[in-house]
């Protein structure tokens, strides 16, 4: 059914995406062959993933252990892009956090590979590169993040007519807080989103709508829209996860229980659709009402900061994008409130010195330039 064995590199196997991927992959033991597994920290779960899953090649920070004690599962170590460039490599997927993973997406692209692509943060620095990239070498990104996935399955077998997308989001884990009581935000508080289980950094920046405005900027690339014709609207079901209107003004909604692994599935078994019994099914009378809000930018500055910044060419989205990372760790430590993430990433791309047209190299520079920036910003404090 789903055709030959497909060899996949997973990066960020230990995570949120990561650990759902597994699961996905589980369920279709002849469907797929773990070639590759790479992670940082978390060496526990990732040696037991190694003996599970007998990947051949290895990468794990493990607090600068490495992995030399998975020799006896058969794993060797290995760069990311050795990884990913190996012959029984035929799908990459990033789900690792921030931007790690762009160097090992380029490396792909240029060998022809698909990339399932969870980590927006890479789209977000170098999205313009990336899609060129893909074209030159007839290689395709599969959206694995639920939005763009929504557009995806809308969009097949469509011939464009795009009017709209319509991203929907659930408004996060602050859609009910005043703005009095947004000052004292804790990190549980925040880390506590209404809809989704995923890692820190991404509850956070669905907390601000940040994620969402990575939504847009990876909708924009990926789907080649006009950033014009792509609105937000609130829907806190999560049921509908995104929106695609013709010219025609028909509308195509993707549907289905907010669980990551069911666009994960539809992307590792791309063009194939597989019933897998794991997943939950969409009972609309349970679910009951389903419903939409606009979306209010005054209650969500990270919002309108990163559509003011992150649509600029350049590096202004990489410098965005690393400030963020960086605004959000210190949010998780302690160390900045809630409600100055947006002032603290203002200041940063106040100062920030584009370049044009940038390499790469250049625009990895730039998000580490944002994430130093704030650090320093902080340290002054
Ligand atoms: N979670 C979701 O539902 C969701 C939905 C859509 C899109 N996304 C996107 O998917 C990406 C992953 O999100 P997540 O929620 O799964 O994050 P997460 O739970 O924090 O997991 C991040 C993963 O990246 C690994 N990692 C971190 N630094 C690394 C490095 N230097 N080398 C190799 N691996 C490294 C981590 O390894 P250790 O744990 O071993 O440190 C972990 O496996 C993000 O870009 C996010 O925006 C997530």
């Amino acid at each position: 059914m789903g055709g030959s064995v497909k060899g996949i590199a997973l990066l960020g196997s230990t995570g949120s995406i990561g650990t759902q991927t597994l699961d996905i992959v589980r369920s279709f033991p002849d469907d797929f062959r773990v070639v590759g597994l790479a992670a940082h920290r978390s060496f526990d779960l990732f040696s037991s993933q190694a003996k599970e899953f007998r990947p051949r090649l290895v990468s794990c920070d493990n607090n600068g252990v490495g992995v030399a004690s998975l020799k006896e599962f058969g794993c060797q170590e290995s760069s990311l892009e050795a990884m990913v460039l190996d012959d029984e490599v035929d799908l990459v997927i990033t789900a690792t956090v921030g931007g790690v993973a762009l160097e090992p997406t380029i490396a792909a692209l240029k060998a022809g590979k698909n990339v399932a692509l969870a980590n927006k943060e890479s789209i977000v620095i170098a999205g313009e590169y990336l899609t060129r990239l893909a074209k030159e070498h007839g290689a395709s990104f599969l959206p694995l993040d639920s939005e763009p996935n929504a557009i995806w399955q809308c969009l097949r077998g469509e011939n464009r007519a795009i009017e709209r997308l319509i991203i929907t989001a659930s408004g996060g884990a602050m859609r009910h807080v005043s703005a009095e009581e947004l000052a004292n935000v804790t990190p549980e508080q925040a880390l506590k989103h209404p809809t989704w289980k995923m890692g820190p950094k991404i509850t956070i920046d669905s907390a601000t709508l940040m994620n969402k405005a990575f939504e847009v900027i990876e909708s924009h690339w990926l789907f080649d829209v006009p950033w014009n014709q792509i609105d937000v609207l609130i829907h806190p079901q999560s049921i509908i996860h995104s929106m695609v209107e013709f010219e025609d003004g028909s509308v195509k909604a993707q549907m289905s229980p907010p669980d990551m692994r069911m666009p994960i599935q539809y992307a590792l078994f791309y063009p194939n659709r597989m019933k897998n019994g794991k997943l939950p099914r969409f009972d609309p009378i349970k679910t009951g009402a389903l419903t939409f809000e606009k979306m209010e930018p005054e209650r969500y500055p990270c919002f309108v900061l990163a559509m003011e910044y992150g649509r600029r060419p350049g590096t202004w989205p990489a410098a965005l994008c690393g400030a963020d990372e960086a605004a959000v760790d210190a949010f998780l430590a302690g160390k900045l409130r809630f409600v100055d993430i947006a002032p603290t990433l203002e200041k940063v791309m106040q100062s920030h010195e584009a370049i044009d047209a940038p390499t790469p190299e250049q625009s990895l520079e730039a998000a580490n330039w944002g994430s130093q920036r704030v650090v320093s910003l902080l340290e002054d404090v």
